[in-house]
């Protein structure tokens, strides 16, 4: 990636970073951050196991809910720029308290990051936007609910309003399914993030990850993903946060991506500012491209994980600049993205159970990696008391690799996976299964 030369001094300083969040996404920007030579410090907060593989790093340990001693040890240590990782901190509104304390940040404040924390509030800006997304319901009842779920032609998909680490969205069967899911969450299952429940129609169609780094007013875009949701094989099986993904995707083709610009992204940057909603931060626009064309799934006020892991190894050095001037509000929004040629692909290790129960704690080996154009991001992970790397997370490694097609980088990601073992490991034989031209089997005879 380069930013065109006439936009990528900043007068800004950018020694010290702070990156917040502990999951395979914040040690991927961490790893693309530290490539540049004005980056001092990277303080990780509190990061994971991976942080020790990041250049010029430090992990600190600071409570994010006790402001006042945040502000002053920030304060202490320089920090330039702040990156929020993960969205519960910024639906918290850490983004608006540090920006009021004179701090730098990328990542939205607590009226942005409502599109991801209120899914009944981004589907309410999507209408008035007239932005392509699936026919929705927000209710507050069961009686309510079961009026719409019978009276509606096939069974709805069911979402919890609030935040429910990616676990609040039902796709059902059935109809009674639809009203179960329905009871369930309106019972508490999702605690207070459940006191209001979205209804939508079922839409179909691969999805694609689309990501614009915003400063409030101008936008970039960064390559695009596919990532893989069920847990399984063929894309089935229970949803999980990501089991791999791949970048670019030939999903957004020229077609796709003038429609997508047109009709979901420029309206959806319009409709935030007329808001009066200054986004200094990346908009994640999950969509599904039907048959009608490019429709929203749902918007996130983050990098996508496992997108981030897969789309950092094809950004170069300049690509903290793009974060600090979306946090200074200082995008021309004409920066060239230069890509790198290769094609990016990343492969998620989980642990035995995931997305639902799994133990941790189990050490983790690495055999004979091939590191040449391959990253290990730590996802969930730990040291013990000896010092090992151990397993602390369902996702618990993010391997990437990069090459001239598909083919290779699977290759290459699958045969780095062979040398990694852990008590429970288990990953996806098909990731990228949509753009490679041979299958793992075909590889191993
Ligand atoms: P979300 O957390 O809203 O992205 O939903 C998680 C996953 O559920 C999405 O990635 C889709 O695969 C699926 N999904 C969500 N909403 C719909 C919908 N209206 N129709 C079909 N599938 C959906
Ligand atoms: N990979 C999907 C997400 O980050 O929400």
């Amino acid at each position: 990636m380069r930013i065109n030369s006439s936009s990528s001094k900043s007068s800004n300083k950018l020694e010290n970073i702070l990156i917040i969040g502990n999951g395979g996404r914040e040690n991927a920007l961490a790893w693309a951050i530290q490539k540049n030579e004005l980056i001092k410090k990277i303080y990780l907060l509190p990061g994971n196991a991976g942080s020790k593989n990041i250049n010029k790093s430090e992990r600190i340990s600071l409570d994010l809910n006790n402001i006042e001693s945040l502000i002053e040890k920030l304060k202490y240590l320089n920090i330039d720029l702040v990156v929020i990782g993960p969205e519960t901190p910024l639906a918290g509104g850490l983004g608006e308290i540090l920006r009021k304390n004179n701090f730098d940040v990328f990542g939205p404040g607590s009226d942005g990051a409502k599109l991801e924390s209120s899914k009944s509030w981004a589907k309410e800006f999507m209408k008035e936007a007239k932005i392509p997304t699936a026919n929705f319901w927000k209710v507050k009842s069961l009686k309510e609910a079961k009026e719409i779920i019978f009276k509606s032609p096939n069974p709805l998909v069911v979402k919890a309003d609030g935040l429910a680490a990616g676990k609040g969205v039902f796709i059902p069967e059935t109809k009674e399914a639809s009203l179960k899911a329905t009871e369930e969450i309106f019972k508490g299952k999702f605690g207070q993030a459940g006191e209001i429940v979205v209804l939508e129609e079922k839409i179909e169609g691969p999805e694609v990850s689309v990501f614009a780094m915003c400063d409030g007013k101008n936008y970039v875009l960064l390559p695009a993903a596919q990532d893989h949701k069920r847990l399984n094989e063929n894309d089935t099986g229970p949803n999980t946060g990501g089991m791999g993904a791949y970048s670019p995707t030939p999903l957004i083709t020229k077609t796709n991506l003038e429609r997508i610009t047109k009709e979901i992204i420029e309206p959806t940057i319009t409709t935030l500012l007329k808001k009066n909603i200054d986004y200094r931060g990346v908009l994640y626009f999950g969509l599904m491209i039907t048959k009608s064309g490019p429709k929203v799934i749902e918007y996130n006020c983050r990098f996508g994980d496992p997108e981030c892991q897969t789309i950092m190894p094809l950004m170069d050095k300049d690509f903290i600049i793009l974060l600090q001037k979306c946090s200074l509000g200082k995008l021309i929004g004409n920066e060239t993205i230069e890509m790198s040629d290769k094609f990016s692909g990343c492969v998620i290790a989980t642990s035995r159970g995931y997305p639902n129960d799994y133990k941790v704690g189990f050490p983790i080996n690495f055999g004979n990696i091939d590191f040449e154009d391959c990253q290990i991001f730590d996802s969930g992970t730990s040291l013990n008391s000896s010092g090992n790397v151990i397993t602390d997370g369902g996702r618990v490694l993010s391997i990437v690799c990069q090459g001239k097609n598909f083919d290779k980088v699977f290759e290459k990601a699958y045969k780095n996976l062979k040398e990694i073992s852990f008590e429970g490991i288990y990953y996806r034989q098909d990731i990228g299964h949509q753009v490679r031209t041979k299958t793992i089997n075909d590889r191993a005879n």
